[in-house]
């Protein structure tokens, strides 16, 4: 049954930085949608919020399956008309033992997850929300979209694919009332940025990126990158020559250990 709650669907959001985006918006006025994979951990977040007031449902369910992703993002938005979509769930990876070249199924997930994904994500709600005149479309992107890392090549890539949509996106929605904020966060303690291996230079907790996150997405901003200085520091890698961007980029190798969660 539909209700007047605020309705914010949110994926990724069984760990690291959407577990902390879920603590941070469940408020009484609220109904969440939580989405990821693994059902425990979901449903162990549910309970952990439980007396927040929010009303929260979750659901186990892979960005990867779009069938499944559409059939129940089109019946929750019958049931309760959705305000938000946050698609928050990415996975990384890097080079390969000994700096050799990244697994093909590695680079392969990477797009699977973090792009496809996060259009399966948005295809199954923008529709709805065009033809309502109203909503807004978060992408969780990264720094490292903005400027690529020198070790993350498919990663890098599926960032960079994830900005480039959400302009798209916002220029197309803006007239229909629907807004598109793009996030690009630096580093940020997560299991995600446990298994990086290197420099991560003003790396933050992640519920303190999570507030910041919220605090964008509620003025509706739409691009916000963070942390200042390092957001700074990555446009003005932009504003020089490759060759020399490429110097210091190299402080940003890093080798990324295997996820356990594939
Ligand atoms: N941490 C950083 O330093 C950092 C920096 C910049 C950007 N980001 C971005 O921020 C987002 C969150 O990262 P994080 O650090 O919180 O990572 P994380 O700790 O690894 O959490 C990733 C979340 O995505 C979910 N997920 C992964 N694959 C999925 C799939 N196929 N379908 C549905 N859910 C899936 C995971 O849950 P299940 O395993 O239960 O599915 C988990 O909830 C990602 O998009 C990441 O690229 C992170």
């Amino acid at each position: 049954m539909a209700n007047d709650k605020e309705v914010i669907v949110l994926t990724g959001a069984s760990g690291g930085i959407g577990l902390e985006l879920a603590r941070e918006l469940a408020l009484p006025h609220r109904k969440l949608v939580l989405i990821a994979r693994d059902e425990a951990r979901l449903e162990a977040l549910k309970q952990s919020l439980e007396n927040t007031g929010a009303d929260l449902e979750t659901k186990a369910l892979d960005v990867r399956d779009r069938d499944r992703l559409h059939a129940f993002l089109s019946d929750l938005d019958n049931r309760n008309p959705v305000d938000v979509v946050i698609a928050n769930a990415g996975v990384t990876a890097g080079l390969g033992p000994g700096r050799s070249r990244e697994r093909d199924a590695e680079a392969d997930r990477q797009m699977e997850i973090n792009y496809r994904g996060v259009v399966n994500t948005v295809t199954g709600l923008v529709e709805c929300m065009r033809l309502r005149g109203k909503g807004q479309i978060v992408l969780v992107a990264s720094l490292a979209g903005m400027r690529a890392l020198p070790d993350m090549p498919s990663y890098s890539a599926s960032k960079a694919a994830v900005i480039a949509y959400g302009h798209s996106l916002r220029g197309w929605l803006k007239p229909f009332g629907v807004d598109v904020t793009i996030i690009c966060p630096g580093f940020v303690t997560s299991p995600m940025s446990a298994r990086h291996k290197g420099a991560k230079p003003f790396e933050m907790p992640a519920d303190k990126a999570a507030g910041l996150m919220c605090k964008a997405i509620e003025k509706r901003k739409a691009f916000y990158a963070f942390p200042f200085l390092l957001a700074t520091g990555i446009r003005l890698q932009n504003l020089l020559p490759a060759r020399i961007s490429d110097l210091f980029m190299g402080g940003f190798k890093a080798e990324i250990e295997d996820d356990p969660r594939f």
